[in-house]
């Protein structure tokens, strides 16, 4: 009985689990049409922001508003891929379904909502 009660909770765990990496993907992951307000924002904010905001160390290049990222577009793109550029973040490059995602964003004309 305590085997069955053990599968049940793993099975729902997995449930679970599967249902919040879908919202992950339906935020971060690759999208057709992106626009600023449901997928761009978010990925700066969660990944960018702690610096570049008006009250981080990079506040010369914030990236808090439409406009600003629309103004760093192209370089935000070159940082994102790292070749030709310093990448962005440092930590280490993002999934390349976000990358795809920013350029998708670009390529459509920096759609804002
Ligand atoms: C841990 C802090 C930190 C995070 C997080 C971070 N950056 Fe940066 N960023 C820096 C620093 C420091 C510089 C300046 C040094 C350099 O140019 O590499 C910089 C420079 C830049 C520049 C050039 C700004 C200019 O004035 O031309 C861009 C564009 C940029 N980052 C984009 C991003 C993007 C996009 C993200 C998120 C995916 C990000 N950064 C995340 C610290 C950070």
């Amino acid at each position: 009985m305590k085997t069955v009660k053990f599968i049940l909770l793993i099975a729902l765990g997995s449930f679970v689990m599967s249902c919040e990496s879908d919202t992950y993907a339906d935020v971060f992951g690759y999208v057709e049409n992106p626009t600023y307000k449901a997928n761009i924002k978010p990925l700066m904010s969660a990944q960018c922001v702690s610096c570049h905001s008006t009250n981080g160390t990079e506040s010369s290049s914030p990236l808090e508003t439409y406009q600003e990222v629309v103004d760093y577009a192209e370089s935000i793109s070159c940082r994102l891929d790292g070749n030709s550029c310093a990448l962005m973040p440092q930590s280490g490059k993002l999934p390349q379904v976000q990358i795809d995602m920013f350029n998708a964003w670009i390529a459509q004309g920096l759609i804002e909502e």
